[in-house]
């Protein structure tokens, strides 16, 4: 039976020692308190951290027993790993330049050592818990080497990701050092799920431009894998804050709640751990100037600021800490009464029944994070209103839960005169507009709760698994590539037509420094010389570069995309062709040049091009785009055409292209098996060109009229080689 394997840095109980004696509490923070109150189908494993270092072996076994019993398998780290990896790595490198704050980024090598030495840890205790039918979830930043790990060493395993900040942009994130590291850990994974759409394309800019992987529809294929990237919004048990009277002792809810509304004042709640990302800060400062601005509510209101202790250990937090304590102190100081004191500071954290009547009591509540990967505490406490239907929520533009939430008062945490006037708003807002709000945002969070997250995610995790994907793609399969052996191997005569960059090669931003390498070479020298074979390169460069390369094993050759078709031993132009042209669109091409650095001309003898492969893509595009047009009209009664490539734009000769060459070919012999395998738009004419039994691939993910597709190099060589063998 598979079971689902989750894995987090921290387990959703953390252990504490009074006295000697341990003692084991709820773990704080969205990632704990959202997936603990997922009950799944299929049995679930839990590792991770218990929070605390424990480096007495006795002791060890007696944790280790304890939480084995509700599934929970510890990992122990000692206490440098924590300083190095958890408040290092984790918390002063990750964590603030992911939310933006890259003034707080710490760049330490000991640090980035120690994260791969604990993630190894990770690594070595689940392989040491996985069979190779259970479905893993990794989790959250702190283990982001952990995909490539486990699959370095369980190739075939089924493995996830969730990050549950948020992914920076490209700009922010390619400062780290260690950004391919990073990014290639993660790739380990067969799925990559986020909070959000922006964190995604952020996500997917980052791994184009760095690891050079380049996506469809959120599909990345990865060396021979295909990774699926999506956006997974999380939710919550929604009846357990909606209902709390359910699970938690009601009189004390009861009693909780009036004790809360007794003084009659408006409450206005504000819920976070203490961390610089939560904009603390600047909430009281606006709730500040609100009091200064708007007498009529001194000592009709109350800020009740829940501030949960968190990562007590790293700088930043102790001095948040100290300018909390201050804010909270001087205006408290400034403003207070005899009666009334305007902010109700709490540095602790609160159990759950406490918890949820400060949601059902507060009449407002003001969740403002300058940065937050979604933020629950939002969602909670909008649950929290079901049975009142009374209570407004402020919420900050920056938190992924925005997305979702959008009938809260919107706002944006740096705009102090915003966050004023939102305050105001919310306390004068007639009930009915209050129901309405909250309405529609139930409505949503009863529907998307943690359960639907998790069980989408797992459920698309593992239709990849079950190779789904593949047969939609039409993915050549193992069965149709035996198939497609046998068929060869039972034929007399054989055409086999290859495409060389991006088929045979990898893409290089120097088009001449993809020179065949020895397996390759060795690889087409056998293919050649099997009986009834008739090898044919197909392929959009110079006749000069493919005779300098290639020109050795004696095989066919088209160059220019069948411009020129070389067979037995000599090169011919295909057909009459001019390039007297060339003058007149030299100079278009000239000037798209000085408009794009890092793109180049190639002129070959009957066609120029303009590639754009060492500069930005949609950069690229956009040109292509403006300059189609140009192109369009100028060849148009010069009997030219426009060929769009793989970041090139081609004009030659009409009636020039692959799939005339192609037919050159099957015109001077009769073949009981063709085989051709491209990776381009230019090859699609050679599919086309094929009688519909041909074997015709594509590699990559496009559209295309091949019948297969493969995905990379690795793999069309892998074909290949088993024809050979
Ligand atoms: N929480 C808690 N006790 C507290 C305060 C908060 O258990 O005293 C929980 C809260 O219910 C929520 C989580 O901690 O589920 C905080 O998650 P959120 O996504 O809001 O922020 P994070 O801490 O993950 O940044
Ligand atoms: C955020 C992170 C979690 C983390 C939690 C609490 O929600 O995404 O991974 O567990 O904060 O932080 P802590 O450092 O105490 O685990």
């Amino acid at each position: 039976m598979s079971r689902l394997v989750i894995v987090s840095n921290r387990l959703p109980i953390t252990i504490d020692q009074k006295k000697g004696e341990l003692f084991y509490h709820p773990s704080a923070g969205g990632l704990a308190t959202g997936l603990n109150s997922l009950d799944t189908q299929i049995e679930k494993i839990w590792i991770g951290w218990a929070g605390k270092a424990i480096e007495d072996e006795t002791e060890q076994a007696e944790v280790t027993a304890d939480l084995g019993k509700q599934g929970l398998i510890p990992l122990f780290l000692s206490q440098e790993d924590i300083s190095l990896y958890y408040e290092g790595f984790s918390n002063k490198v990750i964590w603030p330049h992911f939310h933006y704050f890259s003034q707080y980024t710490t760049y330490r090598d000991d640090y980035w050592a120690a994260y791969q030495a604990v993630n190894r840890k990770f690594a070595d205790l689940v392989l040491q818990h996985i069979q190779p039918d259970d479905f893993i979830w990794v989790h959250d930043y702190q283990l982001m080497l952990l995909p490539a790990m486990i699959r370095a060493e369980q190739p075939d395993v089924s493995i996830g990701f969730f990050l549950h900040i948020p992914f920076p942009s490209y700009e922010i994130f390619r400062i780290l050092p260690w950004r391919e590291d990073i990014l290639n850990g993660v790739l380990g994974a067969d799925q990559i799920g986020f909070h959000t759409f922006d964190y995604m394309r952020h996500f997917l800019s980052a791994v184009y431009r760095i690891a050079g992987y380049e996506h469809q529809f959120g599909k990345l294929p990865v060396g021979d894998r295909l990774v699926n990237v999506d956006v997974f919004p999380m939710g919550i048990d929604y009846d357990k804050y909606a209902f709390p009277e359910r699970l938690a002792d009601e009189e004390m809810i009861r009693n909780r709640i009036e004790r809360l509304k007794s003084k009659g004042r408006k409450l206005i709640l504000s819920i976070d751990r203490l961390d610089y990302t939560k904009g603390i800060p600047q909430r009281i400062r606006a709730f500040e100037k609100f009091i200064a601005e708007h007498q009529q509510y001194r000592g009709k209101v109350t800020l009740m600021l829940i501030v949960v202790p968190s990562r007590s250990n790293v700088d930043q937090y102790q001095e948040l800490k100290d300018e909390v304590d201050t804010l909270v102190g001087k205006i408290n100081g400034q403003y207070r009464t005899f009666g009334w004191s305007p902010i109700q500071y709490y540095y602790r954290s609160f159990p759950f029944g406490e918890l949820t009547a400060m949601y059902q009591a507060a009449d407002i509540a003001m969740i403002t994070p300058l940065r937050d990967g979604m933020n629950l505490v939002a969602k909670e406490f909008v649950a929290g209103k079901e049975t009142l239907g009374q209570g407004v929520l402020i919420l900050s533009e920056m938190a992924g839960a925005a997305n979702e939430l959008t009938d809260a008062l919107i706002v944006n945490p740096q705009d102090v005169n915003d966050m004023v006037a939102a305050l105001l708003y919310a306390l004068e807002m007639p009930e009915d507009e209050q129901a309405e709000r909250l309405g529609k945002m139930q409505e949503k969070l009863q529907k998307y709760t943690v359960r639907h997250w998790a069980t989408t995610f797992i459920k698309e995790q593992m239709q990849l698994y079950e190779f789904k994907e593949r047969k939609k793609t039409n993915l050549l399969k193992k069965e149709e590539r035996n198939q497609l052996v046998d068929a060869y191997r039972a034929a007399q005569k054989k055409l086999v037509l290859l495409d060389y960059d991006g088929t045979l090669m990898g893409f290089q931003p120097d088009p001449s420094t993809v020179v065949p390498d020895a397996e390759l070479l060795e690889l087409l020298t056998k293919l050649k010389d099997e009986p009834g074979t008739k090898l044919v390169v197909i392929s959009g460069r110079d006749r000069q570069t493919l005779d300098q390369w290639l020109g050795h094993l004696g095989i066919d050759m088209a160059a220019e995309h069948g411009v020129w078709i070389k067979r037995r031993g000599e090169w011919k132009v295909s057909s009459a062709l001019t390039n007297n042209w060339k003058d007149d669109i030299r100079p278009v091409l000239e000037s798209l040049l000085e408009r794009t650095p890092g793109s180049f001309i190639e002129e070959k003898e009957y066609s120029l091009a303009w590639h754009y492969r060492t500069i930005d893509k949609d950069l690229g595009e956009k040109r292509v785009r403006e300059f189609r047009d140009v192109l369009l009209y100028l060849t148009a009664n010069l009997d030219l055409q426009v060929l769009e490539g793989n970041k090139v734009v081609e004009i030659k000769n009409a009636g020039v292209n692959k799939g005339k060459a192609t037919m050159y070919w099957l015109s001077k012999e009769e073949y009981d098996f063709q085989l051709a395998i491209g990776d381009d738009h230019t090859d699609e004419d050679t599919f086309k060109a094929l009688p519909p039994e041909a074997y015709t691939i594509k590699v990559g993910l496009a559209q295309t009229a091949a019948r297969f597709k493969l995905i990379g190099v690795g793999n069309v060589r892998q074909l290949l080689r088993q024809l050979t063998s």
